[in-house]
């Protein structure tokens, strides 16, 4: 049987684009090794509608850097991913057949890395935020940026594995601190709380004392309050030191920020997403501090619905921590950062003394 000649020019075309796409995923890939270059930490801290950048230096200097608004599709892009109807399957993986499952996925995003694209156009949107961030962080600090930590908002369908690509897309070191949980994001509540000083053992660099310091930082209840121009995110922390968080129950809502304060029973819907976590907790935590970030987190009209649940709900005067709260998330995450550069430095230093 003959095929007309039509079908056999599109089945030659098929097999040119399969086989050039094979050979794409074959090559090995340019793996340029990055290095860091500095010893300061640089954070990021991405919220729904704007971003934050601080710098923490060696000599104990902390600054704030920048504030970078998101353009449309980056707050179109947040408010998608805060969606429970956005949620897919990503990595780290809980067992092998889902890592089977997710294989379509993982290759269209492998295709497009090797054609030099970022992984997704959700990556693209973050990088190009991401970037936006190390220029003014870069200008800040006269040097080149090389490594960085980042935190985000718990929003359900942004993951980890998004902002490691979108790192890799920028040929940026992007910083662990999770070691056995790989792609595990920092989120906001823990950045703020590290940004007010809290959960950090005094002298880094004495890193068997700071261990075993951090090990010993009591764990309380705390909520967690996020509050901007755009969006209301609140939850219940369970929190020790820096490097540990549970956040449940958590709410995210993207349309409940200071900006929609004219619509109707706008503040009984804030005194209602403040509270969701301690009313729809399982076990009644003994709540001990609120944890307040976010550009709005100052406004009276707010202060007083927080108060009017911090007293009825969580039953008495609790610490409000509230430092540079615009800024306090990235500050926390340069910290972390200078933290994490420091030991990767001296593990490498120690490796090639061996
Ligand atoms: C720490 O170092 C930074 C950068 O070199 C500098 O801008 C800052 O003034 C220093 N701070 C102190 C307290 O020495
Ligand atoms: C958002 O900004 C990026 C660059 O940072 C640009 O590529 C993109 O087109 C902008 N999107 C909109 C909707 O303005
Ligand atoms: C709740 O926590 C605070 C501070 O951690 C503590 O002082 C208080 O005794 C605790 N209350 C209860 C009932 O456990």
């Amino acid at each position: 049987m003959k095929l007309p000649s039509a079908a056999r020019y599109i089945w030659a075309v098929l097999l040119f684009i399969f086989t050039v796409w094979i050979l794409l995923l074959s090559f090995p890939k340019k793996q340029h090794q990055l290095s860091i270059t500095h010893e300061f930490g640089i954070g990021f801290d991405l919220s729904p509608s704007y971003a934050t950048v601080a710098v923490s230096y060696p000599n104990g200097s902390i600054q704030s850097i920048a504030r970078v608004e998101g353009n449309q599709s980056y707050r179109e892009m947040m408010l998608r991913l805060s969606l429970l109807s956005s949620q897919h399957l990503h990595q780290p993986y809980q067992d092998v057949g889902e890592a089977i499952r997710d294989s379509a996925r993982r290759t269209v995003r492998n295709t497009r890395k090797e054609l030099g694209l970022p992984s997704s156009r959700d990556v693209g949107i973050l990088s190009n935020m991401i970037n936006d961030l190390r220029d003014q962080a870069s200008i800040s600090v006269g040097e080149p940026i090389s490594a960085a930590a980042i935190s985000i908002p718990h929003l359900v369908a942004l993951y980890g594995e998004d902002l490691h690509d979108a790192f890799e897309y920028l040929s940026l070191v992007y910083l662990e601190f999770f070691p056995f949980s790989n792609f595990r994001p920092i989120h906001a509540s823990i950045a703020a709380y590290a940004g007010n000083g809290l959960g950090l053992c005094e002298d880094y660099r004495d890193i068997a004392t700071c261990e075993e310091e951090e090990l010993h930082i009591p764990p309380q209840f705390a909520l967690s309050v996020s509050y901007t121009h755009t969006s209301l995110t609140t939850s219940q922390a369970h929190i020790s030191n820096a490097y540990y968080l549970e956040e449940t129950p958590t709410l995210e809502d993207l349309r409940l920020g200071y900006d929609s304060r004219h619509e109707e029973s706008y503040w009984e819907a804030v005194r209602d997403a403040l509270q969701y976590p301690v009313v729809n907790s399982p076990v009644r935590r003994n709540i001990s501090m609120v944890l307040l970030f976010g550009d709005t987190t100052e406004r009276p009209r707010f202060r007083e619905v927080l108060e009017q649940v911090i007293d009825p709900v969580l039953g008495r005067d609790l610490d409000i921590i509230d430092q540079q709260p615009e800024f306090s998330a990235a500050i926390g995450t340069a910290e972390l950062a200078k933290r994490a550069i420091f030991r990767q430095l001296k593990e490498s230093n120690t490796a090639t003394e061996l």
